[in-house]
């Protein structure tokens, strides 16, 4: 087990590959050049493969499927989006008021629970598919664990055997799947090699669909490609009543008054890989355009591995730095606040993890490398909640499209 003392290893290399000196004087000092990165070419490449195609998103509603359906359309691909819960109201990146992206979406509402919706919208072809839609949130889970076990265990294998079923066959099939599969480890980092030993209700349904994406290649020939993803961050992730960082910051922005994260008593010895989304979308992109990742698991790992405790310092730090340039009274109550350390007798039949680390040299093999520093991403992070909790004018690029859906909401 990890203690709370090793707070002070938690930085890793900036993931650009700048090597960079803490600061002198306030100014941070780069000493290296930034070097070539294997994945510059990925933007052209993606055109390549994905402009004309088409392509569906199951849960692309949501914060991952929503980010794949913006890049996608941006790449010329045409979009089907299947996913509960279509409605213009929800809180959504496809919700933005101009329907900029909403509108160039094919938007079709189905549950994957029920494999007659799959079998409607496989009627048409698809070059590829990816799949996010699930039970995300490991406290709705374990309140619902059938449910669970029906979306995250049973709707792939609808997906899938209604994919088996279709006169044709799309060049991948990208299941997101998730390092909570690998359960509790001991050791440094898990590889796509090592057991799978996850027991929580979300952890063994998604090890099921998981598996269940691996047996319909092996067994019949699909092309299915499973992504192993860590702790994704970024805007547009409504998920605020439980996910670490949007639930921090939605403490921060939404009253009046900032109210400090809070950070769980039984959560100090947490450690977790953290990625940005874009660098997420990217690792998607790379193994669903690539004939040899069918068939295939990688792991998606981190631009930073960090105890619970650092990064959400970090984040205080980041919001408080923000609101010098909006509120300095919001700033000062912000830095006041801190963090606040609660108590709490467990979260029943959650099966809390204490370290999860992901060896991702299989996907950087490929050519992938997360581009976003966690100070950048957070950066970003931040500044689109604030947009979308304060008033304007302190908006943000990535954050005007959710405030209408908040209003609604
Ligand atoms: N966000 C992360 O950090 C993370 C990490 C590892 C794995 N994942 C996996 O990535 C995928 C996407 O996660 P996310 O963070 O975007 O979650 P999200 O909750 O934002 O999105 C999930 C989407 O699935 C839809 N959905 C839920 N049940 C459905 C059903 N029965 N039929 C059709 N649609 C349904 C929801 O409406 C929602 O739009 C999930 O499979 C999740 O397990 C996410």
């Amino acid at each position: 087990m990890t203690s709370i003392a090793e707070l002070g290893e938690a930085r890793v290399a900036d993931s650009s590959g700048l090597v960079v000196e803490g600061p002198i004087g306030g100014i941070a000092v780069r000493l290296d050049a930034p070097a070539p990165s294997p994945g510059d070419d990925l933007p052209a490449k993606f055109k390549r493969s994905y402009a004309g195609s088409r392509v569906l998103i199951t849960g692309g509603m949501g914060f991952i499927g929503g980010h794949v359906a913006r890049r996608l359309v941006g790449l010329g691909a045409e979009v089907s989006v299947f996913d509960a819960d279509v409605s213009k109201d929800r809180l959504s990146i496809v919700n933005d008021p101009s329907e900029a992206l909403r509108s160039r979406l094919s938007l079709v509402r189905g549950d994957i629970r029920f494999a007659a919706d799959l079998q409607a919208v496989l009627a048409v072809p698809f070059d590829y598919v990816f799949h996010f839609a699930a039970y995300a949130v490991i406290e709705c889970s374990t309140q619902h664990p059938v449910d669970t076990i029906e979306t995250n265990a049973l709707g792939v294998v609808n997906l899938l055997e209604a994919l088996r079923h279709a006169p044709w066959r799309p060049k991948s099939i990208t299941f997101a799947s998730t390092d909570k599969v690998y359960g509790e480890m001991g050791t440094s980092s898990y590889s796509e090699e090592s057991p799978l030993r996850g027991i929580g209700v979300y952890d063994a349904a998604k090890l099921a669909g998981d598996v269940f994406a691996r047996m319909y290649s092996e067994v019949f020939g699909l092309p299915t490609v499973v992504i192993r993803l860590c702790n994704v961050f970024g805007p547009h992730d409504h998920n605020v009543a439980f996910r670490l960082i949007p639930k921090a910051l939605s403490r921060i922005y939404r009253g009046d008054d900032p109210e400090p994260p809070v950070l769980y008593y039984d959560s100090l010895n947490h450690w977790r890989d953290y990625i940005y989304v874009d660098d997420a979308v990217d690792a998607f992109l790379l193994v669903g355009s690539r004939n040899r990742c069918r068939g295939h698991v990688y792991n998606v790992a981190a631009a930073t591995h960090a105890p619970t405790a650092q990064i959400l310092k970090d984040l205080v730090d980041c919001a408080a730095a923000l609101e010098a340039s909006h509120d300095p009274k919001r700033r000062a109550a912000i830095e006041r606040n801190g963090i606040r350390i609660e108590m709490r007798n467990g979260v029943p039949g959650v099966v809390a993890i204490d370290r999860q680390h992901l060896d991702g040299s299989k996907l950087r093999a490929l050519g992938f490398a997360p581009k976003t520093s966690f100070a950048d991403g957070l950066a970003r992070t931040v500044a689109f909640y604030r947009s979308l909790y304060r008033p304007p004018p302190e908006r943000c690029a990535d954050c005007i499209d959710d405030r209408e859906a908040l209003a609604r909401a």
